[in-house]
């Protein structure tokens, strides 16, 4: 079985990532969702919160599985016996740091190989920064954030209510 794991901080979900997720699945036996924790940013939002936002928006593909894990990517692949963790690539910008943790993760598991998909031009704009931003200032996400976790968020993070 050829799986593949897409990992990510979440923080939250939106349609970019779901975008990357619908298209990952079809290349994969199983796609493994994981949220992990990026030792660069504090998070908005609880693990349990990011995997049960994850786990609503992808109900309907069924060879996704939700999980979070809080170490090393390269040994929870290994551990999940994947044969490549799946990015998404948006701008130019996100390059040169990609590119740095792909080579770091080889080098830490030489059999394992990185795929980058290209982010949907809609999306290339589109963060978890900036969701968030709208949201704490009272603004509209729907076009950014699946229906079933948009209430959720604007509910913790909203400060004009
Ligand atoms: N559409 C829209 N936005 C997207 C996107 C897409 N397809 N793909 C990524 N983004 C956004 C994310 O929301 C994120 O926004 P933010 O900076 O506002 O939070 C940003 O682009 C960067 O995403 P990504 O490059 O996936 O970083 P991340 O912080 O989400 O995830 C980890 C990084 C968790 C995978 C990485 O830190 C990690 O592997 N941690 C585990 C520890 C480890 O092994 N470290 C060594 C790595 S070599």
């Amino acid at each position: 079985m050829r799986i593949g794991v897409y990992p990510g901080s979440f923080d939250p979900a939106t349609y970019g990532h779901l975008d990357i997720i619908r298209r990952a699945s079809r290349l994969f036996d199983k796609l493994i969702v994981a949220a992990m924790v990026n030792g660069e940013k504090r998070s908005a939002f609880t693990m349990e919160e990011k995997v049960d936002f994850l786990k609503r928006m992808t109900r309907d593909i069924p060879n996704v599985e939700v999980d979070c894990f809080d170490g090393l990517l390269a040994d929870y692949v290994r551990d999940k016996g994947a044969c490549a963790i799946v990015k998404g690539l948006r701008a130019v910008s996100d390059f040169e740091y990609e590119f740095q943790m792909a080579l770091a993760n080889k080098k830490l598991n030489p059999e394992l190989d990185t795929v980058f998909l290209m982010t949907e031009q809609k999306y290339l704009f589109l963060s978890s920064t900036i969701v968030r931003d709208i949201a704490r200032h009272g603004g509209d996400i729907a076009e950014f954030v699946p229906d079933e976790i948009r209430m959720d968020i604007m509910n913790k993070l909203d400060q004009t209510k």
